[in-house]
């Protein structure tokens, strides 16, 4: 696999965006950005974005695993007509030394267009770990996913805390989001001794 991007790209965040002078910027969360927003914000809408799907592909060396022992977590893979749902937040560009350093784990921002869920849009922000970076782990099927996320943890907790808080978030927004829910039973069913249908 090509790995053109470092697993740590906090100094390439800080190299991007000069914010152009804006005093306010969205971004769009889809992942634990959801469901723990440890930084300030003026503001947080639902929203979604098109053409990117979320999957648990991610390698964590930081949060819900380690470099020896990766976790798994969500980045957005490109998908024609996908959309997926999530929160955005508005908030003042100092929040973005915060941000990179948690998400400096292979992810890079891109700019994107939101749609709010209550109607509206804007140009925000978003983190995605793309196939080239170093800790990438690319596709497997989903029960072997949660195997993974069932045996993993790191220093941000167990590995599955965030996917189980990621689904409770998604079915608060009324996401249907058929990769996390799939995993989702397959992590209960290995709970209880059986096998996922
Ligand atoms: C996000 O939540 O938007 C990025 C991925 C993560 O930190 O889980």
């Amino acid at each position: 696999m090509r790995t053109a991007v470092s697993a740590d790209t906090l100094a390439a965040n800080r190299r991007l965006a000069r914010f152009d002078g804006h005093a306010e910027v969205w971004v769009f969360g889809y992942g634990s950005l959801i469901y723990k927003a440890d930084f300030p914000y003026l503001e947080r809408r639902p929203a979604r974005i098109h053409g990117w799907t979320r999957r648990f592909w991610q390698g964590s060396h930081d949060h819900r695993g380690t470099p020896q022992a990766p976790g798994r977590v969500v980045t957005l893979v490109r998908e024609r007509g996908a959309v997926c749902v999530g929160m955005a937040y508005r908030v003042t560009p100092d929040v973005f030394d915060h941000l990179d350093y948690r998400e400096k784990n292979g992810y890079l921002r891109f700019v994107t267009e939101l749609c709010f869920e209550d109607g509206g849009g804007a140009e925000g922000l978003v983190y995605i770990a793309t196939t080239d970076n170093a800790a990438f782990l690319g596709p497997a099927p989903e029960h072997e996913i949660a195997r993974h996320i069932a045996a993993s943890e790191g220093p941000s907790g167990p590995n599955r805390d965030y996917l189980l808080h990621l689904a409770a978030a998604l079915r608060e927004l009324g996401a249907d989001d058929p990769h996390v829910f799939a995993i989702e039973r397959h992590l209960r069913a290995l709970d209880e001794g059986v096998a996922a249908g």
